[in-house]
């Protein structure tokens, strides 16, 4: 926590969109009267049958039902590309920075246009129709952007899968929305180092049994890979040949744009599904109110777009208000740790969206590396992902924009679809560390343990009292979990499973995930996903994952592993036991922490007290709280003598 308040500068308040006062009248507005808000604001895309109905929500128990503007029909590709050709189809679109510091090139909304449409035209030859899954596996290059709107563009729903991801997870992500088409490129880049999309998607897809129709082949780096004839088509040959004109599919707004798998408490992840017109509108808004955007600005969110944050503000966002959107595909450590500061030089960024994990890692380095650039072109800085740590903050603010530029810390979630809690640069006062206050038409509320109301400052977990038109809609295919995971808990209300902290001035300090989900490097990952890879490996008998606070990472993994009788626990099982979690999921999830503990702390009905685990991982031994209900009290003390690190 920290005390010191950085309040507007007199100059961003005069040149943002929304200033203090303006903040207050137009969010006492959305409060009182969504449906003639939104009405408004939704008016900031084009429509192709204009709405007549605004907000039809139900957040109640036995009828979660969330519809905005549901009789309107739009195109997210047409709002990204089209309407931007008559005046500004010469304006960069994308600039894409390559991993080698010698690549990068600019992609105008007319040549977007075109690649988009000849590519939209290839899908449709391959079989691809309205309402069909297209998986995405590709790296950060152009093409993951033409992919994403060449399916809006006919109507087909995406599901971009990170290309760090295991054969396994993808696999996983491909049946869970009954893909039957599969866009990869031959072998991605990232700091130097090759990785093998192809086969890795090749393994998937056969794990998958044959599911797949067709397979789309981008050429990244030319490197061999395996073919099956009649399956694999290669991206480039079928583009050139087809017509660069593709008509946009008139779409509902509430049909689906998207479904990005994401990590829950319990199960394998969901597919989260967000619909066209309510999600496109928000996304569009949040960026151009959050970043203060304004044209001509180069903005820059460093995010995959295997991620929502890649979807909502490399793609949708800024493309919808015509932005010029940045695209790196490298590292912030390659070639050297001055790369974001160099490449913010080089192409005159003036808008900065990145993770504090890659800030805390470069802070790390010193100040010399940034020191080393110009960075006069930057305005503003932001942050998303997990809670910023308040010396994390100070670095960013003081070192990386020489105290002129506001940090403007984002609060939301891949269910949310875009940003819920940020300041607006030119409204809000900032406090290092916190989110501060509600977007427009967002109604967070603090509860405690029962579901009672907080008022005024207060701790406990952080619940949505109204919804807002980006809301995810269901978790694919199955509504009863959606309802379960999100509505169970405090009846009535979105429960986000954040704790956190709300001060006398009202604004949020996220205190992060209070369910079993931790957040690595930004990176949301199940203990229960982590646990079940384990337990795969034949010597493993029992395991149970929580996390503990990480220097640079925000949490780390640790593990609590029960080997099989008469397996010895060695230095080379618990290495072998981190590379087959990495081999199974992602070097994401790779465990920093094996503990071989020969029991674990069980009530006497058998349910693992993850809390205790969390709190010996975490090292807080005096706040172990009541023990005495477990089977074996003496398991306690012997994972605290064997705690790990
Ligand atoms: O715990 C919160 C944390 O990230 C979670 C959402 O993760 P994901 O769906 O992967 O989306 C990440 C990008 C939007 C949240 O439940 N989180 C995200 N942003 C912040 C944050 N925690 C604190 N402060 C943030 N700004």
């Amino acid at each position: 926590m920290s005390d010191k308040i950085y309040p507007v500068a007199s100059d961003w308040a005069k040149r943002a969109y929304i200033d203090a006062a303006k903040y207050k009248e137009m969010y006492a507005e959305s409060i009182a009267d969504p449906d003639r808000f939104w009405a408004a604001q939704a008016r900031r895309i084009d429509w192709i049958k204009p709405f007549t109905k605004v907000k039809n929500t139900s957040f109640a128990p036995g009828n979660v039902s969330i519809k905005w503007f549901e009789d309107g029909t739009t195109n997210a590709a047409q709002n990204c590309i089209d309407r931007h050709l008559a005046e500004a189809g010469d304006r960069t679109a994308i600039i894409w920075e390559g991993d080698d510091p010698t690549q990068s090139k600019h992609i105008t909304y007319k040549e977007l246009h075109e690649q988009v449409c000849r590519l939209a035209n290839v899908l449709k030859a391959l079989g691809v129709s309205k309402g069909d899954t297209v998986t995405i596996y590709l790296p950060m290059i152009p093409e993951a952007a033409y992919a994403m709107l060449a399916c809006a563009r006919i109507g087909a729903v995406h599901s971009v899968v990170f290309g760090g991801f295991s054969p396994d997870s993808l696999a996983g992500r491909i049946e869970g929305c009954q893909s039957k088409f599969l866009i990869t490129a031959d072998e991605g880049l990232r700091g130097g180092r090759k990785v093998p999309l192809k086969a890795n998607a090749d393994a998937a897809v056969k794990k998958s049994g044959d599911r797949v129709q067709s397979v789309l082949v981008v050429r990244r780096t030319g490197g061999a890979v395996d073919w099956v004839e009649g399956r694999d088509v290669w991206y480039d040959e079928a583009v050139a040949k087809a017509a660069p004109d593709c008509p946009c599919a008139e779409m509902n707004a509430e049909d689906p744009l998207f479904i990005l798998f994401t990590s829950g408490s319990t199960g394998a992840p969901k597919g989260v599904l967000h619909t066209t017109g309510g999600y496109l509108v928000y996304a569009s808004m949040t960026h151009q109110y959050v970043f203060d955007y304004h044209e001509g600005d180069v903005y820059w969110c460093t995010a995959d777009v295997g991620w929502v944050t890649g979807h909502s503000y490399i793609v949708y966002g800024p493309l919808a208000n015509g932005a010029t959107t940045l695209m790196f595909e490298g590292v912030p450590s390659y070639p050297s740790v001055s790369r974001f500061w160099e490449v913010i030089d080089k192409h005159k960024v003036n808008i900065f969206y990145t993770a504090p994990t890659a800030i805390r890692s470069l802070m790390g380095a010193g100040d010399a590396p940034v020191k080393a650039t110009s960075r006069a072109s930057l305005r503003l800085l932001a942050s998303v992902g997990e809670p910023i740590n308040p010396e994390a903050w100070e670095w960013y603010y003081r070192v990386v924009g020489d105290q002129r530029c506001p940090v403007v810390d984002t609060w939301w979630q891949t269910e949310t679809g875009g940003i819920l809690i940020t300041p607006l640069p030119g409204a809000t006062a900032l406090k290092p560390g916190s989110a501060t206050l509600p977007f427009f038409g967002v109604k967070p509320e603090v509860v405690d343990a029962n579901g009672v109301v907080l008022e005024g400052a207060c701790s406990g977990n952080l619940v949505l009292a109204d919804s807002w038109p980006g809301q995810m809609r269901t978790v694919y295919g199955d509504h009863a979990r959606f309802a379960q995971t999100y509505f169970s808990a405090y009846p009535g209300k979105y429960f986000t499973g954040d704790g956190c902290r709300r001060d006398a001035d009202g604004y949020y300090w996220i205190t992060g995930r209070v369910d079993d989900v931790i957040n690595v490097s930004g990176h949301r990952l199940g203990t229960a996903e982590v646990e079940s890879s384990l337990v795969a490996h034949e010597m493993v008998s029992e395991a149970a994952v929580v996390g503990y606070p990480h220097d640079i990472k925000g949490q780390g993994i640790y593990a609590y592993v029960t080997l099989m009788n008469g397996v010895e626990g060695s230095e080379t099982l618990r290495a072998e036991l981190v590379a087959w979690v990495r081999k199974d999921i992602g070097p994401i999830a790779s465990p920093d922490v094996i503990h071989f503990a020969p029991g674990l702390p069980k009530t006497r009905s058998g349910k693992i007290m993850r809390r205790i685990l969390r709190k010996i991982a975490e090292q807080e031994f005096s706040a172990l709280g009541d023990i005495s209900t477990l089977a074996d009290p003496a398991v306690v003390d012997d994972l605290i003598r064997n705690r790990i690190g």
